[in-house]
């Protein structure tokens, strides 16, 4: 293959990817690069597959890049563990309030040991509730049994009793999960069904001792929403790895909030697993230049 290579970490200025392209067979790119239809223009006919280094794809216009019998290749699985470690990490930071107290260490507020100082809300004999049960959902609940999860609800488009059954999770609607659960974690995907569902109605439900996380998508949620029901004390605490916008303005309202952690996007970050999500990335572009079947396609 010839290979035109934007060679930098940072994100390919918007001008510089639309040029790139021209021409070119195969896309390989990444969550933040937005392949619409003005990059399908720009890229023309001999356009044949793209392949996104990530699991996500709602950076991808599905419904024009099928129209114009383009593949796409996806790395799921790969980051499921990474990911789903992350999220039991920073639900347990939010939760027993990590970040608050290790600034309480360096700022000398730490005084002395004080019955209720510091306090937060532990795992043990709590309702967790998983809103998309799907590979990193089950990944993350299999790790949260361990800690003495009582009981796991779960909300998605349907009932996947086959995802389910490992932790007798019980399928229920979306407002009975909010209701219920002492936890909830996001973790499915973006789409039009699910942008903006955890809305004011969501965490108005919540209970006010209950604890929010999402590993998702940041569009999954509105922040303002979530501002209101965490600076109002409507639910205790939320954990984000996901925002809208990434990199969320470092004025964020969200980021005066003692009881909102926010992490910039690293669930899948550790090094064994980017370094097998570019490989896959690659050999999913090089199966679709060939006309081979990928290691993971994305059915369309
Ligand atoms: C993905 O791959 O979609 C994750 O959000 C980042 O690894």
């Amino acid at each position: 293959c010839r290979v035109h290579q934007w060679d930098s970490e940072e994100p390919v200025p918007r001008a510089e990817l639309l040029a790139g392209v021209a021409g070119k067979r195969g896309l390989l790119c990444l969550l933040s690069d937005r392949i619409d239809r003005e990059v399908l223009e720009a890229a023309g006919p001999s356009l044949k597959v793209i392949s996104t280094m990530s699991v996500g794809f709602d950076h991808l216009a599905l419904d024009e890049i099928k129209k114009r019998g383009i593949r796409v290749g996806y790395t799921p699985d790969v980051l499921t563990d990474a990911t789903a470690e992350l999220s039991v990490a920073l639900l347990l930071a939010t939760c027993r309030r990590l970040p608050e107290a290790m600034e309480q260490v360096k700022n000398g507020g730490w005084t002395t040991w004080k019955p209720l100082w510091m306090c937060g809300y532990g795992l043990s004999d709590s309702t967790v509730g998983i809103i998309g049960l799907g590979r990193i959902g089950q990944a993350v609940a299999r790790r949260l049994k361990p800690f003495g999860v009582k009981r796991f609800l779960y909300s998605a488009s349907h009932p996947k009793p086959e995802n389910a059954t490992e932790f007798e999770a019980e399928f229920v609607p979306l407002m009975r999960l909010a209701e219920e659960s002492d936890f909830v974690v996001v973790t499915c995907a973006l789409t039009p069904a699910t942008q903006g569902m955890c809305n004011k109605d969501f965490f108005a439900r919540m209970k006010k001792t209950s604890v929010f996380v999402n590993t998702s998508r940041g569009a999954v949620v509105n922040q303002e929403d979530l501002y209101d029901a965490l600076a109002q004390g409507q639910i205790a605490a939320a954990g984000l790895d996901v925002t809208t916008p990434e990199p969320l303005p470092t004025n964020h309202p969200l980021l005066s909030l003692k009881n909102c952690v926010i992490l910039p996007h690293i669930g899948s970050a550790t090094y064994a697993t980017r370094s097998t999500m570019a490989v896959l990335a690659a050999n999913n572009l090089l199966a679709g230049l060939q006309g081979e079947p990928m290691p993971h396609e994305l059915q369309l």
